[in-house]
């Protein structure tokens, strides 16, 4: 990196000139006192006073509302004086200019919450956050024209990311440092050298932050590599990098990059995430707390990634694409990274040996350590009642009519599964059918009879096909997975997106149902095994009581895959390829008394469902 200095940010910075940051500051500190958490030469102040942050990653739209305080108080036992979030903007705004902040998508009490428990707040407002959360954060209306440009200036995507800050930034600036509030810093895109080298487009985000009032100090964060830094940082916007391990190289090759200026790891990966079919990834404690020891020791500034990892609720999984293989890898519904507190609060060894370190450079609270919360007492029960999913298509959906089997986004679905049915004329002999532009995996039925899965990651299989009499019904149930987060593939439309082919003919005139599957209250649930036998996804309806709320784990064993809704709330998916084994379903889902617990089965129903107390994640 010789040769390549960047004197004139952190000279400006020193001086509190570059920076609007600062000069902002400045005038601010005059009228409230209060200047934030500004730069002096290599370290942070915080209202003039030298701070470092030791903060540690949660994200609000992991972890369910009524359980925010709690594991906020559990990051600060944790030794944490920060918790870092990022926004992600399609779960607030899943369908085009229907922004919503309410409840669990209300970000600004998740700011406040941290604040009264005695936490600083770091916000990484995106608008693209990978983050292994569906297409990166990004809304699934982008998709709609699947050519759009991404994370770049282009002013088709710029035009509606600014539109989004017009939403978010409001409701944030008031929590700033600089106003009195525990909101200390915010981040301009994320890890952006992983993917582009647009600097107007860093440049486009930061500037409109700073339009809409954000006054506090901005930061860019990336991997290590050299091009990774010069590609994703702005010269006057601090730079951080990310890692997991010992934090020596890393750290050199941002001091060589950066050369003065706090240093700060902004994502150092405690833990890691799993995709369905792969092994379950842990990292050694001791080993672990070793590297924030040293990074502490080095006067770093560190956020742990995650701190608390949580769930990949209803369909927010994403996805990676292992390009060198082309495979597509789904990740799975837990979220809980092994993380030092796990996904239903637990204080594990990671956590115990972290707030060691921590203790060793600065004060941890001198409190008991919060317990675990309830657990439910395990039990197996069995569903009762089943319906078809081929035979509920009427009470899901309203079919539309298409000449090309379009992929979902275009018909404005922005989650779920979708349905393609049309008719072949005969009669014909056997001919291989397989689709281009599958995402993820089609059930293919012939007359109403189950033929196997065309998949995505085999794109040369095909599935014979043959019509004996003069027209033949072809249905197609098309499962999906997450949508990709990371990488030059993130645009990643899902359901069919090209074509059908039976041999060599396209086929055309579909009936296409979207099955978002957001209401399930018109289903008509016969008694199980009552007569007939349904072809294909089945959903299960099955009763659990429960004396009280309480935390508890979903396992289906003798099951294959499939969706889970706990009174109406969808938990996610399970797949018996794990490594996940049970699904977390947190204690505010539940009743005192009977839930509701519905299970679509794309394949092979088990006997029962058991509520464990204990996770089983492979
Ligand atoms: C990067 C991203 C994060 C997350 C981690 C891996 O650092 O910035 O959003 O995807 O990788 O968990």
């Amino acid at each position: 990196m010789a040769g390549f200095s960047r004197r004139g940010f952190l000279g400006a910075v020193a001086l509190g000139g570059a920076a609007t940051v600062a000069g902002t500051n400045r005038v601010l500190a005059e009228a409230t006192g209060r200047s934030g958490l500004t730069v002096r030469g290599d370290e942070f102040l915080l209202d003039g006073e030298p701070f470092r942050i030791i903060a540690g990653e949660m994200h609000y739209f992991r972890t369910h509302p009524d359980q925010w305080r709690d594991r906020l108080l559990r990051m600060r036992a944790l030794g944490l004086n920060s918790v870092d979030t990022y926004v992600a903007w399609n779960f607030h705004e899943p369908r085009r200019g229907q922004a919503d902040f309410s409840g669990w998508r209300d970000v600004a009490r998740f700011v406040e919450t941290a604040g009264e428990v005695g936490l600083k707040v770091i916000v990484r407002p995106g608008p693209y956050i990978c983050a292994e959360w569906d297409f990166g954060g990004l809304p699934p209306w982008l998709l709609e024209d699947r050519n759009l440009p991404l994370r770049c200036s282009d002013p088709a995507y710029t035009d509606l990311t600014l539109r989004w800050f017009d939403e978010l930034l409001p409701r944030l600036t008031p929590l700033q440092a600089t106003k009195g509030g525990p909101l200390l810093a915010l981040q301009v895109e994320n890890e952006y050298g992983s993917y582009g080298n647009d600097q107007v487009h860093l440049e486009q985000l930061k500037n409109a932050m700073r339009e809409r009032g954000v006054d506090s100090l901005l930061f860019c964060s990336n991997g290590p590599s050299d091009y990774m830094l010069r590609g994703g940082n702005l010269p006057d916007v601090l730079a951080t990098v990310n890692f997991s391990g010992d934090p020596t190289d890393p750290l050199k090759a941002l001091r060589e990059y950066q050369p003065e200026g706090p240093l700060w790891c902004t994502e150092f990966w405690d833990g890691w995430f799993d995709h369905w079919g792969e092994q379950h990834h842990t990292t050694d404690p001791v080993e672990t707390a070793g590297h924030v020891d040293k990074m502490l020791a080095a006067g770093a500034s560190v956020s742990l990634y995650m701190a608390t990892g949580g769930t990949n609720f209803g369909w927010w999984a994403g996805a990676n694409y292992d390009t060198g293989n082309d495979l597509y890898q789904p990740t799975i519904t837990s979220y809980d990274y092994d993380s030092p507190i796990g996904e239903a609060g637990e204080l594990t060894t990671k956590f115990h040996r972290i707030r060691e370190a921590i203790a060793k450079h600065a004060p941890v609270p001198d409190e008991p350590l919060p317990e675990l919360p309830p657990r439910l007492a395990p039990q197996t029960v069995r569903p009762h009642e089943t319906v078809g999913l081929l035979e509920s298509l009427d009470v899901l959906s309203t079919p539309v009519h298409s000449a090309i089997p379009a992929h979902m986004e275009k018909f404005g679905q922005p989650y779920g599964l979708i349905h393609y049915s049309t008719r072949i004329q005969g009669p014909r002999a056997a001919a291989g059918l397989g689709i281009s532009g599958l995402a993820d995996r089609a059930l293919v039925f012939s007359d109403g009879k189950y033929l196997g899965t065309l998949d995505r990651n085999t794109p040369d299989q095909t599935i014979d096909i043959a019509v004996p009499g003069s027209s033949g019904r072809l249905d197609l149930l098309v499962d999906t997975g997450g949508r990709v987060n990371f990488g030059q593939l993130l645009s990643d439309p899902k359901g069919i997106s090209d074509r059908v082919l039976l041999g060599a003919q396209a086929l055309h005139g579909w009936e296409v149902r979207c099955l978002p599957l957001d209401d399930l209250s018109g289903l008509r649930f016969g008694l199980r095994f009552g007569g007939g036998t349904s072809v294909g996804p089945v959903f299960h309806r099955a009763e659990i009581s429960v004396p009280e709320p309480a935390d508890g784990f979903l396992a289906f064993p003798g099951w294959e895959k499939g969706l889970v809704w706990l009174n109406g709330f969808l938990l996610g998916r399970y797949w018996d390829v794990g490594p996940q084994r049970t699904l977390y379903a947190p204690g505010p889902l539940w009743r005192r008394g009977g839930n509701e617990v519905l299970v679509l089965e794309m394949y092979r129903g088990g006997g029962g469902i058991e509520v464990r107390s204990e996770a089983d994640l492979g």
